[in-house]
């Protein structure tokens, strides 16, 4: 089966079930500073998930985009991945467990033909935060899975979000497959090195909101919240342990061949081949792999609007490929080449043609991006190599410390290093290097406190708060400096709002004033703030702000500051705000500051 079909298959099952699809959102989280890009299905539903109303009603399908570039270094094995999709559904307060396991049991042995034989699961055994699942065990049971093969596991095991610090979060029934079914069983442990039973979808029943002191509130209304990976289980179902081996990637890996000559040979050999055919064969396959995985990211980010930079979004994509570069020229490739990759990756008709209009939309950036990214790079890499040549000539010999900063300065990789002093007879000592990244790595952390936390939106009091201030804002701006007055980015912390905006001069001390006094007025007026459901074509004739280029689904939410036809403010927006703006306190502005050209930058606090 390939992905696309799997893809189609999911969907329609439960459109069939009374479902709504809903698109996938943009890599880039909205209104959530506290993570980089999305990383699971239900992160842009966590509002939702919270109790507001979703435009589409309470059953929810979709096909998510997801980075997560925690594991970036197991990238190169058969199964990491740093981009993937999510199928998943969800119901909204609507049906629970009793529903959703016999769908699963439906879906997984009707339509995609698993023998029920072959599948195991697993549920919560319970502790003092949650009583243990019995429920789902019983439910289980009743769709035909023996008792044998259903396992109680704790929470590190069996319990699902939340993502990041607080937010909604539930036991969980995962359901695994069988890979060996003719052999004798085994016991069942998890553990990604056993690779026997393979998880291959997750049922969350999301019934509690993680709090900031680590308590579980019950939410007002049980959730299902459902992930199902496609580029494991397109391998899986098509009888591959090598994900690299399904259809979504065989296009990409083809490329990389052509353009190394290198060969992939899937499976890697047996452990305890050490011969040096079988080393190199499994260095080549890791390089493939790499290349693949990272640039496939590195299309979705850039159609996504990152651009490669020293910060945050823009660093991980910069990292991605400097990383797919390096094992390009591992592989031999020492010219550009990462944009005819790119290439491949949008042409796989497969899976993502139709589905993905940004990336035929952004072709042209994606490519340029990406090409002159490379020369960068490239020309990087000849700067450090000669700097490490200088360093050997003058002192025979690299520091720990002085491999470090050509690593930071020049983006130089560090196996690239120890390649180069090896050819010179020389050796890297890897601890003070070590030491070195650990201090800077400590200093950065400091630095940006929060901000590559994994987690989900911290919809604390406050954040709320400060999203709401940022609408007061937008409009205020627009009111003093006129209609071109766009946002380009926003970013809200607990201690303060930064809200980027187009305008091309300093806005003067007396226009500061006023945007100031106009955003008091609003709070003094305590004027409610309400939310409403309609098509996006309406909501824009109705006068809300939305992002320019942005893709909407076609009904969505808006919220408007002000009652009536005058109101203050309208954007298109999945919220949370305050009810009334008189909930705010005082509004200060703190700086004004340029944010690259024809772009100014306002920090603001309330108090
Ligand atoms: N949130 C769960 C996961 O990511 C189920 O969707 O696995």
């Amino acid at each position: 089966m390939n992905a696309r079909e799997l893809k189609d298959k999911y969907v329609k099952f439960f459109e069939s079930k009374d479902h709504q699809e809903i698109p996938s959102a943009s890599l880039v989280p909205e209104n959530d500073p506290t993570t980089l890009f999305i990383s699971a299905g239900m992160h842009p539903l966590v509002p939702y998930l919270l109790g507001q109303p979703h435009p589409l009603g309470v059953r929810l399908v979709d096909v998510q985009k997801c980075v997560r570039t925690g594991d970036i270094d197991d990238v190169g094995d058969t199964y990491h991945h740093t981009f993937f999709e999510m199928l998943g559904n969800w119901s909204l307060g609507d049906y629970f467990k009793e529903t959703m396991i016999p769908w699963s049991f439906e879906f997984l042995t009707k339509e995609l033909g698993v023998d029920p034989s072959h599948l195991h699961v697993t549920v919560f055994a319970g502790d003092g935060d949650a009583p243990c699942d019995n429920d789902s065990a019983k439910i289980w049971q009743s769709v035909g899975i023996p008792e044998n093969r259903i396992h109680f596991l704790p929470k590190e095991d069996n319990w699902w979000g939340p993502a990041g610090s607080t937010g909604p979060c539930g036991p969980d029934s995962e359901m695994f497959i069988d890979t060996q079914p003719e052999l004798p069983e085994v016991e069942f442990k998890l553990g990604c090195k056993q690779a026997r039973y393979i998880e291959i979808w997750n049922d969350v029943f999301m019934q509690y909101n993680k709090q900031a002191d680590g308590s579980f509130q019950l939410l007002d209304k049980a959730n299902v919240d459902t992930g199902f990976g496609v580029e494991r289980n397109t391998a899986i179902l098509s009888g591959f342990n090598d994900n690299y081996m399904s259809s979504i990637w065989q296009p990409i890996i083809k490329k990389i061949e052509e353009l190394s000559g290198a060969k992939y040979s899937s499976p890697d050999k047996v452990e305890n081949d050490v011969s040096d055919e079988n080393l190199r064969k499994i260095f080549t396959n890791r390089s493939i792999r790499i290349i693949a995985d990272h640039l496939r990211s590195a299309v979705f980010i850039i159609a996504d609007g990152v651009e490669p930079s020293n910060k945050e979004r823009g660093y991980v994509l910069r990292r991605l490929i400097r990383r797919a570069i390096r094992q390009g020229k591992l592989l031999g490739i020492d010219t550009n080449f990462t944009s005819q990759i790119a290439q491949a990756v949008i042409d796989n008709q497969d899976n993502y043609a139709g589905i993905y209009p940004e990336l035929n939309d952004n072709l042209q950036k994606i490519l340029t991006t990406l090409d002159s990214e490379e020369s960068k790079f490239r020309k990087t890499l000849n700067n450090g190599l000669r700097e490490i040549q200088k360093l050997i000539d003058r002192n025979k010999s690299v520091s720990g410390r002085e491999a470090f900063t050509l690593y930071e300065s020049f983006g130089f990789p560090v196996e690239m290093i120890q390649e180069e002093l090896s050819k010179n007879n020389l050796t890297l000592d890897i601890n003070e290097f070590n030491q070195a990244r650990d201090e800077h790595i400590e200093k950065s952390r400091t630095l940006s406190a929060g901000k590559f936390k994994s987690g989900l939106a911290d919809h604390s009091e406050i954040m709320v708060k400060y999203h709401t201030a940022t609408h007061l804002l937008h409009t205020a701006l627009r009111q003093v400096l006129g209609d071109h007055v766009q946002q380009s980015g926003s970013n809200i912390t607990s201690e303060r709002l930064r809200f980027d905006f187009s305008h091309p001069d300093k806005l003067s001390d007396d226009q500061i004033q006023q945007v100031q006094d106009i955003v008091n007025q609003q709070i003094k007026l305590a004027q409610p703030v309400s939310v409403a459901s309609m098509k996006f074509t309406e909501a824009q004739a109705s006068g809300a702000l939305a992002f320019f280029g942005a893709k909407y689904p076609e009904v969505v939410t808006v919220y408007t500051v002000g009652a009536g036809d005058n109101f203050f403010s309208r954007e298109v927006c999945t919220g949370p705000h305050v009810q009334n703006t008189s909930e705010l306190g005082l509004f200060e502005i703190q700086k004004e500051e340029s944010a690259g050209s024809g772009k100014r930058r306002i920090y603001a606090v309330l108090k």
